[in-house]
């Protein structure tokens, strides 16, 4: 008797905590995203992907995941499709800022919103519900004021820029070149694409160490991801140099392995991205729904991390 009582109320009690989370992923998962991803450059953007699959998960959302392979004509199919196959609601990380406009408005008049991921677009606006990504322009110029910092103003700088026509390369070396500007003599005396991955990085700051008497010019290096700055590291040890003390190195991301060489003393400094974005992303596409207003840039940047703490990080985020 006592123990048909406890079964009922165990029942009783798992029913009502129960019932109203299935009830949300009932209606979560009557909810069809579809998510165009760049690819798989970098540590950060295997993260991101993880992070956003992993959200849309938890919230009961069917995610259709395309990566295109670093291709803008990639994404604009996969885009093309999900409008075909009448998607919610359309999550977009844009390889470049420009060529978007048509496929925008293709959206927009089926009446799905599409929230920019992590980069930007030079379209209007009002072809996009939201973008959920941090400032760049600000990433850039905390990078330079910290190298302002650390060499009081005097430094020969090499930069390794991102994925050319990206918003987050063009941003990024908008940022710290502003910065610089306050700093007769900081300059940049070469700069180049490395694409944003480590191989990218490793091959260009080889290039950049044999154009400058092996190194012997160069104050510090200015990658704009944090995959770069690990390849310019190889370079640098391989030119018979030391890393982080003949050539500073400093970065953005905070991926685990930045952290790892900080804290093995190879690298200077790392400004983090936030990867988190899937869950302000639906956030803002549910607000959409239910007619209230989505602010056209939802913020998402992070601090500096230098390497007095960078061996705790790296076992926190490994
Ligand atoms: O758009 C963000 C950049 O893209 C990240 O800094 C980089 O790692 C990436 O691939």
């Amino acid at each position: 008797m006592k123990f048909k009582k406890l079964v009922k109320s165990v029942i009783t009690a798992t029913t009502v905590i129960t019932l109203p989370i299935m009830a949300a992923q009932a209606i979560a998962a009557d909810l069809t995203y579809g998510f165009s991803q760049i690819g798989s450059e970098s540590g950060w953007r295997t993260s991101e992907t993880a992070s956003i699959k992993a959200e849309a998960q938890k919230q009961g959302i069917n995610l259709k995941f395309s990566d295109a392979q670093q291709k803008q004509e990639n994404q604009i199919k996969a885009v093309r499709s999900f409008i075909a196959q009448g998607v919610d609601g359309i999550l977009l990380a844009p390889v470049v800022e420009t060529g978007w406009d048509q496929v925008l408005k293709e959206a927009k008049r089926a009446q799905i919103p599409v929230v920019l991921i992590d980069r930007g677009v030079n379209s209007d606006p009002s072809l996009y519900l939201t973008k959920v990504a941090s400032d760049f322009k600000e990433e850039g110029s905390l990078a330079g004021a910290w190298l302002a910092a650390k060499t009081n103003g005097v430094c020969d700088i090499v930069e390794l820029q991102g994925t050319v026509g990206s918003s987050a390369a063009i941003d990024r070396k908008e940022g710290f070149e502003k910065l610089i500007t306050n700093f007769p003599n900081m300059k940049i005396i070469r700069s180049q694409s490395g694409d944003f991955t480590r191989a990218g990085g490793k091959q260009v700051m080889e290039s950049f160490l044999k154009a400058e008497n092996g190194g012997a010019g160069i104050c510090a290096v200015f990658a704009h991801n944090d995959d770069m700055a690990l390849g310019a590291i190889l370079a640098i040890k391989e030119a018979g140099l030391k890393p982080s003390k003949d050539i500073i190195v400093v970065s953005i991301d905070a991926v685990p392995d930045i952290f790892k060489a900080m804290a093995d003393g190879e690298a200077n400094a790392t400004i983090e991205l936030n990867p988190h974005l899937g869950a302000p992303a639906f956030k803002a596409i549910a607000a959409a729904k239910n007619g209230e207003s989505v602010d056209k840039w939802i913020k998402a940047n992070g601090p500096i991390y230098l390497p007095d703490t960078a061996a705790a990080e790296y076992k926190k985020r490994k």
